[in-house]
Order: structure tokens, then C-alpha cells, then sequence
């Protein structure tokens, strides 16, 4: 095929007209010895040795040396001459074999071509930094330009498993009958879930549009429509606070099923991600994945994504410590009297030997960071006596024998205390216990470890307003066993929702919703809210409930966090093309920017204060 392409390297012929790329950079072998080719990039290298010029040319698929010598052709060796980094060229020659001076370490290594022509499409300033996988530049300057930040092979890398991903994801949904479906970015500003960027209105004075936090209400009304089975990978915006796992402007793909219950969501969402990482990674998954209801995953790990690639579980205490009234330990005995709650995290001896006294002193501050007041610990001694803790002073023998029990504590392990209200003890020991997995380096980084999480509570009651809000959304089914719960115990009722995690990430989340009209009223009624209330938000929707919605449901996966965890990236930033920073600017652009005052008049907008000026 390449020969067909090529045609006569030293005879004329212009390149991209008559001399078409035969070969990408990564494509040569030592079978190839003897070709005729054409190869088109960038200079990664020029080195120049016993009057020969060497190059290491560059494209998306890797890396070829060309070598241009005066015998060879004295025109080709005087324009190399002239090659730095960068520049973007065409080259023409013959491939050979590099003989003795192969280098292992490029899959191209046994050869070179040996160039015969050569032609400079466009010269390059020299990078602001070297476009390597190891770079020392920051992050910064690889924001500010990052098209050559793009062009490092281990970021090109990343976009392409980010495109077999979407590419993947698409052929599964298509192939199960999924019509792909396109929503509006800009809606109907909602109150309620994430907080939104807002677009002001040139046409309708003083209205704005929400950008949309996800296609959520249309993706139902597309169910309503009688689409049966819907997907889309949509990207959508939410104003939060930018952290590693999360950007204002992300990417989910989206799904939502008509005529379903949770066992057909698990079962093609399972099939998705098989599909996924046996075509990204060339691994087959075991299916089904593990399930664990949210009370479990809270009671044994303290969040509701637990990393189950190493121990470290917690054990609650309050049950043990209750009838002995706090076995002595007044912290514990006023935690149980504030209906708190007394829970412990263990490191056995084997891990604990390698966390000495001083790093044992730091965690104190570590988890300081979760709002906790400090960390009570101990190290259980021969005989199961308590060492090195103040808590050793009043704890009862008998106390302290049950605790030692109910952890399996034996000489040598570290436990690690925590009392108080529910929500906090469970946030510093899930915590703690990602952070010591990490510095004790439990975690077995070569497995993958899914888990659905199930049953989420419905409501959270929001201590401030002292009213429940919807945990996930408020059309969010609950359990048909717990409906008559929504009038009596609103905090009781468990939703028919779901998340996927995934090594202690959150890659997904979804729930069956509401299509029955008695359910929703009774939600609204737990939620505070009176139908007026809620149509004045969700009118649309509750309109369109009116013409026989289907029992449906859906999930939405982050693409970028899949993409993020199958390269391997620390941040999502290195898997989001143009990302922004965690200040939420884009170093490139320069976004947001100021804005003239005719725009605004335009947009019947008034600042309260002039923009900043750095
Ligand atoms: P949810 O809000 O749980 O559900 O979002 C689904 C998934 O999207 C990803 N994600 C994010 N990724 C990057 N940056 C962010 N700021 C960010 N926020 C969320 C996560 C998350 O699991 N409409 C519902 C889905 C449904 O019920 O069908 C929804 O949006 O991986």
C-alpha cells in the first residue's frame, strides 16, 4: 500500500500533492528495511554527528530517527541543517537498518530513513518547554500553551483512550437500541441541585438562562415522549468549586430507560463498561459487580464510595460501649449522652510497625482538616493493655476487653478513636482511612474494584432550614415498601438510586423516578413543598406527567472521571482537553474577561462593581 503512495522521492513531485505520507512515525519495523517512505512531523530532536544531521521525528504515534547526510543529498543536509525543535516537516527517503545502534526503547528502534528529501512546512520559536513526557514545567505554563502541552505523546495518549471511550460507550447504547439524543445547554434556571452559571437574556430584559447542571428533566420528558431508551454524551456545567475530580464544565454520558427496574440499568451499564476496558485495556471484567446498600458502605468505610482495594475497616463502638456507660472514658460517655456515635479504625501490627510514634502524632492534624477536634488512639500492648494514650487512665478492664474484641485487636495494632455526630465521625475515619491506605501503601493499584452502592436515604434534612431536601433529585422514586414512610419518617425512606464506584471514585449515579402522581404529591409534601410550589419550578414536567409516562429510569457516568482513572491521571485536568484552573480561568484564552459597557447595556446588565484589574 505505502509503495502505491510514494511516488519517485528524488525526482520531483511535491509533498502532500504528489508525495503523500506512507507512514505515520510509530509505523516502521525492520521488515520495513529497504521501503521507500514518507514520513510527516515534528522535530523532536536534531543532533548533529560526524557531518551527518539526525533528527527524531515525531507524530501521534510515536517517534522515527531520519538521518540526513551530505553524500546523500547535499540539498536535504543543508536545509536539516537549519532544523530545531518543533519545526513541522516532510521527509522523504529510504528506510535502513540501524545495524548496531538500535535503540530499544523506541518500538521503531531497529531502523532509520534515511532521508533524501526534505521540506520545512512551518519553523517553531523555541517551546516555552520541551515537549516530553518528563517535564519540569508547571502547570501553569502548560495551561498557557497548551496546544504543545497537547502534543506530549503521554497527553495524546490520554485523548485517544478519552475517544475509544466515547467510541465505545456509542457502539454499546447503539447496538442495545438507544436513540442518541441532543439537549439544551441553556434552560430554565432551577433551583435546587448544583448551583448554576447563569446567561443573561438580550431579547427578555433582565431574564436569564441556567446552563444546564445536566439533561436530567429533558431526558425524562423524552421518556414521556416514548423514545424508550435515550443516551447522549452531553456536557454540562455546574458552578462548583474545582477540585482534581471535578470541573464547572464536565462531560457525562447520559442515560436514561423507559419500562425498566434496576436490575436492567445494572446489567447494560455493566455491559458498557465491559465493553469499555476490554477495548481500552484489553481486560474482561468480572461481572456482576459487587453491590453494597449505602448503610453498609457508611457503617463499614465512612463515605458512600468506598475504595475497596485495601482494609482498614471501621468498627462501631457505640453498641459495645453504651451498657458499660462509656467504660470510664468521659469523652465517650458524653458522646453517647448527645446521641453521638463511637466508631474505630484499626491498623493491625503487621501496617502499624511502619507508622512510628511522630507519624502516629501527625494524623492528629491530618484529620483536623475533616472538622475533627483531635484523634484518640492507642497501641494495643502484649496482654491487650493500652499504650502510648491518655485514654488509658480511665477506661475500665472490661471496656477496654470488649473494644479489643469487637476490633480483633491484638499487640502491635494501632486503633484510632472517633465520637460524635454521625456525619463527622464517619467523614474523619473514611478519611483517615484513605490516607493511611495511601502512606501505608495498601492499595493494590492493579485491580479494579467496582461496586454499585445502593438504596441512598431519600432526603437529607438540612439542619439550617430544618426541612429535608431531595438527597438525589425529587423525582427520584422511593422504595414502594417505604412510600408510606414519606408521611410519618421522611428520614427513613431509602430511594431507588444508585452509584457506581470504582476504586473509591464516584464514576456514576442514577435512580428510578417518579411517574406516579400520588408518589410525587406525597414527595413534594416531605420536601415541604405544596404542588404550587413545585409547579411554579417544575411546572413543565409535572404537565407532561399528565399524559402517561412510562415507569423509566436512568444513570449518568463522568466521562472525564472514566477517562481519568483508565489513563491513570492524577486530575481530570489531564484528560479535559482545555481545562481551567481551580480558580476556574483558562490561562490560554484568558477567560472570563472583562466586558465592554455596550455589552452590558445590551444585555440590561449593571455591575455592582467595576471588574478587578490584576
Ligand atoms: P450526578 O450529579 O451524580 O447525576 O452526576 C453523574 C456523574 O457525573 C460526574 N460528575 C462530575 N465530573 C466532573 N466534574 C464535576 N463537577 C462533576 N459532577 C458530576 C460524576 C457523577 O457520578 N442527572 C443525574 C444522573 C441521573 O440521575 O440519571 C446526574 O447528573 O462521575
Amino acid at each position: 500500500m505505502s509503495q502505491a503512495l510514494f511516488s519517485a522521492p528524488a525526482s520531483g513531485g511535491a509533498f502532500l500533492e504528489d508525495l503523500k505520507r506512507t507512514h505515520s512515525c510509530g509505523a516502521l519495523r525492520a521488515g520495513d528495511v529497504g521501503q521507500n517512505v514518507v514520513l510527516m512531523g515534528w522535530v523532536a530532536t536534531r543532533r548533529d554527528h560526524g557531518g551527518r544531521v539526525f533528527i527524531d521525528l515525531r507524530d501521534r504515534d510515536g517517534i522515527t530517527q531520519v538521518t540526513f547526510g551530505p553524500d546523500v543529498d547535499a540539498e536535504a543536509h543543508a536545509l536539516a541543517s537549519e532544523l530545531r525543535s518543533e519545526f513541522c516537516v516532510a521527509v522523504a527517503g529510504r528506510v535502513i537498518s540501524r545495524g548496531e545502534n538500535q535503540n530499544p526503547k523506541l518500538p521503531t528502534g531497529e531502523v532509520e530513513v534515511e532521508g533524501l528529501r526534505l521540506q520545512i512546512f512551518s519553523r517553531a520559536e523555541t517551546p516555552p518547554f520541551e515537549i516530553t513526557d518528563e517535564t519540569d514545567a508547571g502547570e501553569p505554563v502548560r495551561l498557557k500553551y497548551r496546544y504543545l502541552d497537547l502534543r506530549r505523546p503521554a497527553l495524546q495518549k490520554n485523548f485517544r483512550v478519552r475517544s475509544q471511550i466515547a467510541r465505545a460507550a456509542r457502539e454499546h447504547l447503539h447496538g442495545n437500541g438507544f436513540t442518541e439524543l441532543e439537549t439544551p445547554y441553556m434552560v430554565k434556571y432551577t433551583p435546587g441541585g448544583a448551583r448554576n452559571f447563569l446567561v443573561p437574556s438580550r431579547q427578555n430584559p433582565g431574564h436569564f438562562y441556567a446552563l444546564a447542571e445536566s439533561p436530567q428533566i429533558f431526558k425524562q420528558l423524552f421518556m414521556v415522549a416514548g423514545f424508550d431508551r435515550y443516551f447522549q454524551i452531553a456536557r454540562c456545567f455546574r458552578d462548583e468549586d474545582f477540585r482534581l475530580d471535578r470541573q464547572g464544565e464536565f462531560t457525562q454520558i447520559d442515560v436514561e430507560m423507559s419500562f425498566i427496574v434496576e436490575e436492567d440499568i445494572y446489567a447494560m451499564m455493566e455491559g458498557l463498561l465491559a465493553r469499555i476496558w476490554r477495548e481500552v485495556k484489553g481486560v474482561e471484567l468480572a461481572l456482576p459487580f459487587l453491590r453494597m446498600s449505602y448503610e453498609e458502605a457508611m457503617a463499614r468505610f465512612g463515605v458512600d464510595k468506598p475504595d475497596l482495594r485495601f482494609g482498614l475497616e471501621l468498627t462501631d463502638l457505640t453498641e459495645v460501649l453504651r451498657p458499660l456507660h462509656g467504660g470510664g472514658v468521659p469523652l465517650f460517655a458524653g458522646a453517647l449522652e448527645q446521641k453521638g456515635i463511637i466508631k474505630a479504625l484499626r491498623v493491625p501490627a503487621k501496617e502499624a510497625a511502619s507508622l512510628s510514634r511522630t507519624e502516629a502524632d501527625k494524623l492528629e492534624e491530618f484529620v483536623k482538616g475533616f472538622g475533627a477536634r483531635g484523634l484518640a488512639r492507642c497501641k494495643v500492648a502484649e496482654g491487650g493493655e493500652w499504650v502510648q494514650t491518655p485514654l488509658a487512665k480511665n477506661i475500665s478492664v472490661e471496656a477496654r476487653q470488649a473494644i479489643n474484641l469487637a476490633l480483633g485487636a491484638g499487640p502491635g495494632d494501632y486503633v484510632f478513636f472517633q465520637f460524635g455526630r454521625p456525619k463527622l465521625v464517619n467523614a474523619v475515619l473514611g478519611g483517615l482511612r484513605l490516607h493511611l491506605g495511601n502512606k501505608l501503601n495498601l492499595i493494590d493499584r492493579s485491580t479494579w474494584r467496582f461496586l454499585w452502592v445502593t438504596e441512598f436515604p431519600m432526603f437529607e434534612y438540612d439542619e439550617e432550614s430544618k426541612r429535608y431536601a431531595a438527597a438525589h433529585h425529587p423525582f427520584t422514586a422511593p422504595r414502594p415498601e417505604d412510600v408510606a414512610l414519606l408521611a410519618t419518617d421522611p428520614g427513613a425512606v431509602k430511594a431507588r438510586a444508585y452509584d457506581l464506584v470504582l476504586n473509591g471514585n464516584e464514576l456514576g449515579g442514577g435512580s428510578l423516578r417518579i411517574y406516579q402522581r400520588e408518589v410525587q404529591a406525597q414527595v413534594f409534601a416531605a420536601l415541604g413543598l405544596s404542588e404550587d410550589d413545585f409547579r411554579a419550578k417544575f411546572g413543565f414536567l409535572l404537565d407532561a406527567f399528565k399524559y402517561g409516562p412510562p415507569p423509566h429510569g436512568g444513570i449518568a457516568f463522568g466521562l472525564d472521571r472514566l477517562a481519568m482513572l483508565l489513563t491513570s491521571a492524577e486530575s481530570l485536568r489531564d484528560v479535559i482537553a482545555f481545562p481551567k484552573t481551580q480558580k476556574g480561568t483558562d490561562l490560554m484564552t484568558d477567560a472570563p474577561t472583562a466586558v465592554s459597557d455596550a455589552q452590558l447595556d445590551e444585555l440590561h446588565v449593571r455591575l455592582k462593581m467595576p471588574p478587578k484589574v490584576d
